[in-house]
């Protein structure tokens, strides 16, 4: 186990520094600058099928159903395919509609989690073609797929998944530039979100080159009992991700919301003890994510930003701000989540837990 970690005192701080070459691996081989797109070899369905595709269904658990919130995401805007992720849990019990020409994918980091495995298994008997995007090589899932993708993130060992879900987002980005890019999306628009890509694995290690920042916030702030971890957007899931990070590992009570929704809710329970942590990406909602803000530090909650390097709005309205490297909008998932996962890496460590295994959870959940 000591080999393993090598420099790291913890497997999770290792995995999470592991990223900008997690996320090359999860690319390699698979980027075709000459050709503006992707391709995924395992995905074993022809030409016809592919364009035979009207809508993408994706179904996993826990962070990976995360991952598959912004794979919605993504295939909707780039390549305009009607999509939706779903909890395993929930597909299999309601007796799922299998419509023609939807293309299912079950996302799971060790290919074993019983809830996912079934709703597959329930899908595939009503007719399904599904498709998985797994991490460990050779599990139930992938054995028993319909073809699919690995992320090719290497062993994930600490419970809380942080590596294996920019993988999963990398290899969803790559099917939604495939799929774009064999329908309407023109060579300009691909060539530009394979560069942006291509510069995320630089762009992160920017961002982990500041993680005593990090840390020193996790310092100010680990007083706090209750967290709001707030993003909107393809940053929304990403938020979800953000607060159930801090509640796996620090067991700090944490709440994810789309930033637009807390005054449906949420901002009752901000005072000052209560802090609320933004997702600030330079996008076209980044005008509403500051004044949401502003409600927030009108009734005196203290708030943490992530943004981005430059912008100086923010700074004058949180009380922290994190800044993270400009990119092109589409990919601050990955430059958003890092910090997040720092935070809570730091913040257990203060609080003196187990980072790598949590009290009452599993890797791998291979019961319902
Ligand atoms: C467990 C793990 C999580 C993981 C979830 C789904 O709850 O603790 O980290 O996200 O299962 O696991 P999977 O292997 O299917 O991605």
């Amino acid at each position: 186990e000591e080999i393993e970690k090598g420099s790291f005192a913890h497997f999770m701080q290792k995995e999470i520094f592991e990223q900008p070459e997690s996320i090359l691996r999860a690319m390699q081989g698979r980027i075709e600058f000459e050709n503006a797109t992707a391709h995924l070899g395992g995905l074993n369905l022809d030409r016809q099928e592919l364009l035979n595709i009207e809508r993408v269904k994706i179904v996993a658990s826990g962070t990976s159903y995360h991952a598959g919130m912004v794979g919605a995401y993504l295939l909707e805007q780039l390549a305009r395919i009607p999509c939706t992720a779903e909890l395993s849990s929930e597909l299999r019990y309601r007796n799922p509609i299998v419509e023609r020409n939807t293309l299912y994918f079950v996302v799971s980091q060790s290919g074993e989690t019983a809830d996912t495995l079934y709703a597959m298994r329930e899908l595939q008997r009503k007719g399904a073609k599904v498709l998985g995007i797994c991490n460990v090589v050779g599990a139930t899932i992938p054995r028993e797929s319909d073809g699919g993708v690995y992320t090719h993130s290497g062993p994930e060992i600490a419970v809380a998944s942080t590596k294996a879900f920019t993988s999963q987002l990398t290899v969803l980005y790559l099917f939604s530039l495939f799929m774009a890019r064999m329908r309407h999306m023109s060579f300009e628009e691909g060539l530009a979100l394979v560069q942006a890509m291509d510069g995320v694995p630089a762009l992160l290690q920017q961002v982990l080159s500041r993680a005593d920042s990090i840390q020193e916030l996790a310092e100010k702030y680990s007083y706090a009992r209750s967290f709001l971890f707030l993003g909107r957007g393809i940053n929304y899931p990403v938020a979800l991700e953000g607060a159930l990070k801090l509640k796996e590992v620090s067991y700090i009570h944490a709440e994810g919301y789309s930033a637009a929704e807390i005054k449906h809710g949420p901002i009752a329970l901000v005072n000052e003890e209560t802090p609320s942590l933004f997702l600030v990406p330079n996008d076209p909602l980044r005008d509403k994510v500051l004044s949401n803000m502003k409600e927030i530090k009108a009734r005196k909650g203290p708030v943490i930003a992530i943004a981005v390097e430059g912008d100086r709005e923010v700074a004058g309205i949180a009380d922290d701000v994190f800044f993270v490297p400009n990119a092109s909008p589409i990919v601050y998932p990955f430059l958003l989540m890092v910090p997040m996962q720092l935070l809570s890496y730091y913040m257990a460590l203060i609080l003196g837990h187990n980072v790598d295994q949590p009290r009452n959870l599993a890797k791998s959940v291979t019961v319902e």
